[in-house]
């Protein structure tokens, strides 16, 4: 059976996004692949060095994960801080990476520029470069930062996964592992690795839209829908969804805003739904206020199951606490083996 990584870093509740985005894949998978689904909590340092209570933020996710579905005995669910031998191959493998090629990746740069203070107009990459060398700047970029990606190679090939199921915008650290895993190989001439794949569930990217005009959801746009919103939190960010005057011309074409809304209701709304208010707006005869009630009521029968199992598997600590016992037993030993191979290939006592 091929084996299969992921891992979300514990920085908020999952919302519409992460479950459609992401989620929804890790159901499918664990039931035809060996699945290691982790949280990312050493991740999350490198932008968090002081998080403020990391043990209740990996609890949260880990119900949610449990909430949504995710089956333990089905899948190895567990914290990435649990499985000490991530560490230890991140150190070979940073012997190996080079300081340039990981200061050239793109979200390093973007993420150095927020932890120097710079700001993204009028400013190039050679002035953030400068940056990161001056002395003088009070503020630094950490080198757990630059190693992001030689992390999450370690968290991938420690377990010598093929397919990771990521969004788009991991293609670069995608790449990272491969080449870190490929050199690995290279290095000792064995064919320790195999190249893991970037893997979309289905065939076309999910992306889930924001309801305020323009682009994807996420925490950090502030336009989130969480799976735990209750069912008046729901309504009060979909009735504030933006819209326009509405269609003049029959069967004219969408603006963002209102393709946005369309978008989410296919999501999660039946087909019969969309089909209605899709023929309502190809007639000119939308009324938005309508749409977004019932966009509303159906967003809340989606999450209202879900979000009752967060509420009563959050407060288990002791179900949360075993799943995670269980999970850690089991990614270790897989990492171990892994590892025992490592240390003997390079010459170390196995
Ligand atoms: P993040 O919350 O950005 O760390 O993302 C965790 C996972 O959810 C990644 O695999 C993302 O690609 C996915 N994801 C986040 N937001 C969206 C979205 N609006 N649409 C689809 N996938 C998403
Ligand atoms: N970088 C991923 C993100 O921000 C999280 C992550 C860390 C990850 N290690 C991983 C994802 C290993 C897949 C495999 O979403």
């Amino acid at each position: 059976m091929e084996t299969v990584v992921s891992g979300i870093r514990p920085t908020g509740n999952l919302h519409l996004g992460n479950y459609f985005g992401a989620v929804k894949g890790f159901l499918q998978m664990q039931n035809e692949y060996n699945c290691f689904f982790f949280i990312a909590d050493w991740h999350s340092l490198t932008t968090h060095p002081h998080p403020d209570n990391i043990r209740n933020s990996v609890k949260t996710i880990l119900a949610e994960y449990l909430a949504c579905g995710i089956d333990p005995e089905k899948a190895t669910i567990y914290l990435q801080s649990d499985v000490r031998e991530i560490p230890e191959l991140y150190l070979y493998l940073n012997m190996n990476a080079g300081i340039g090629e990981l200061m050239r990746t793109t979200s390093f740069k973007d993420k150095a520029r927020q932890q120097l203070h710079i700001d993204r107009v009028n400013t190039t990459e050679g002035d953030v470069e400068k940056e990161i060398f001056n002395e003088g700047n009070k503020h630094s970029v950490s080198a757990g930062l630059l190693t992001y990606p030689t992390l999450m190679a370690a968290d991938i090939i420690i377990h010598k996964a093929v397919k990771v199921p990521v969004g788009k915008d991991q293609e670069q650290n995608m790449e990272m592992a491969r080449r870190f895993a490929r050199r690995f190989n290279a290095t000792y001439g064995v064919e320790c690795f195999p190249e893991p794949a970037s893997f979309y569930y289905s065939s076309k990217a999910i992306k889930v839209p924001g309801l305020d005009g323009s682009g994807k959801m996420g925490k950090s746009e502030g336009n989130a829908i969480y799976l735990i919103d209750d069912e008046k939190t729901i309504k009060k960010k979909v009735m504030k969804a933006v819209t326009d005057a509405g269609p003049t011309e029959p069967n004219s074409v969408k603006p963002e805003p209102i393709a946005n809304l369309f978008t989410m209701m296919e999501i999660v709304s039946t087909k019969d739904t969309f089909d209605f208010f899709n023929e309502k707006y190809n007639n000119c005869e939308i009324r938005y206020g309508d749409l977004k009630k019932q966009l509303a009521e159906d967003i809340n029968n989606f999450c209202a199951p879900i979000r009752e199992r967060i509420l009563d598997i959050r407060s288990n600590e002791d179900y949360l606490a075993k799943v995670a016992r269980m999970g850690a037993e089991k990614a270790s030993e897989s990492a171990a083996k892994t590892l025992r191979e490592v240390r003997e290939i390079i010459g170390f006592r196995g």
